[in-house]
């Protein structure tokens, strides 16, 4: 049994992994709802509503898999990238739990991780293009083996998931607005607004600054007096607009990365490959093979640590109390 431990961001999460059986037995996960009212995770806080909530989180997790701490054949954490204050509190627990256990520590970078959850349902044969796309990160990766990774490119100002809720902000959403623009994009019309697509026709970088800065001035456009009636009878159309042009660059650097590798398999990663424009249009396209994990294994979770984790360890990997935590 694999315990793995989050703590990067503002998710407070433990899981346990039955490799035998190749089984996720629990998956805890305890969210901070105190940067709802700051429009975004405040680091301080993130810290301290970890440290309330570490032990409880680890120990449901256990009780769950109907196992106590020493039956754990390994602790795994993820010990960045992330807020550094939060990580430390995931990792000091993960070490405290090695002493206690005797059980191996390995460390998990959380990027890594996101892409490794698509193991947990099935196996996805290498080599794969992996689309990262979360709240602080938006890569191409193609993984020609297990931890052998060559980024193809990366995002050069916002990430995806920052598009998302910086824009969805704009309109109105609580935070974190991407699931919100999510939902509201299913009722709107994706034409309402062309949008910018930045970096589209060039490479495999990603640049999402530009998206947020239209959708201001969009509005910005509209006269002060009848703006929140505006933003409120369109609401929908502008975040399917939004929706449209975030997934859109997402999709056609994706496909160019499978075309000019000629790698069939694709796996999309991290919180926003939730998001279920960017699923179907994924799933629309032709020849390839797609591996997306559920939802819940896509935002941040313990799961995706303990299976990484349980890889590597099987791969002979582990790490010692000199384990860091690493903020980028
Ligand atoms: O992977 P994740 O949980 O945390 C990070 O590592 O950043 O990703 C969180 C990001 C947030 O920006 C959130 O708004 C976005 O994923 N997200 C979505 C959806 N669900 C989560 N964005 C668009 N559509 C969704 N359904
Ligand atoms: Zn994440």
């Amino acid at each position: 049994m694999i315990l793995g431990i989050e703590s990067s961001c503002d998710e407070t999460a433990a899981a346990v992994y039955d490799p035998a059986a190749h089984r996720m037995r629990s998956n805890v996960i305890r969210s901070q709802s105190v940067h709802e009212r700051f429009g975004g995770v405040v680091p301080e806080m993130a810290s301290r509503a970890h440290e309330a909530h570490i032990s409880g989180v680890v120990a449901q997790a256990l009780e769950e898999a109907g196992i106590r701490a020493d039956d754990l054949a390994g602790i795994a954490v993820a010990n960045g990238p992330g807020l550094m204050g939060a990580l430390l509190v995931g990792l000091s627990f993960a070490k405290g739990l090695h002493l206690r256990t005797g059980a191996p520590l390995v460390g998990v970078n959380h990027i890594d991780a996101h892409i490794y959850a698509n193991f947990i349902e099935a196996a996805p044969a290498y080599p794969f293009v992996a689309l990262t796309v979360s709240g602080g990160h938006t890569r191409l990766t193609l993984v020609r083996g297990f931890m052998d990774h060559v980024v193809l490119g990366q995002t050069r100002d916002d990430a995806a998931g920052e598009a998302f809720d910086k824009t969805g902000k704009l309109l109105g959403l609580p935070y974190p607005a991407g699931p919100h623009v999510d939902s509201q994009s299913v009722k709107g019309d994706s034409r309402f607004v062309n949008f910018p697509r930045s970096l589209m026709g060039e490479g495999y970088d990603f640049s999402f600054s530009g998206l947020k800065t239209a959708v201001l001035y969009h509005l910005e456009a509209v006269p002060a007096a009848g703006r929140a009636a505006y933003i409120e009878r369109h609401r929908a159309d502008l975040c399917a607009s939004i929706s449209e042009a975030i997934t859109e660059v997402l999709v056609t650097k994706t496909m160019r990365a499978v075309r000019d590798t000629g790698v069939k398999s694709v796996v999309l990663a991290g919180g926003v490959s939730a998001n279920s424009m960017l699923r179907r249009k994924m799933a629309d396209q032709r020849g390839i093979i797609l591996h997306i994990p559920r939802p819940v294994y896509c935002t941040d979770n313990g799961a995706m640590i303990a299976i990484t984790g349980a890889m590597k360890l099987e791969a002979g990997m582990r790490d010692g109390l000199e384990l860091q935590a690493f903020a980028s």
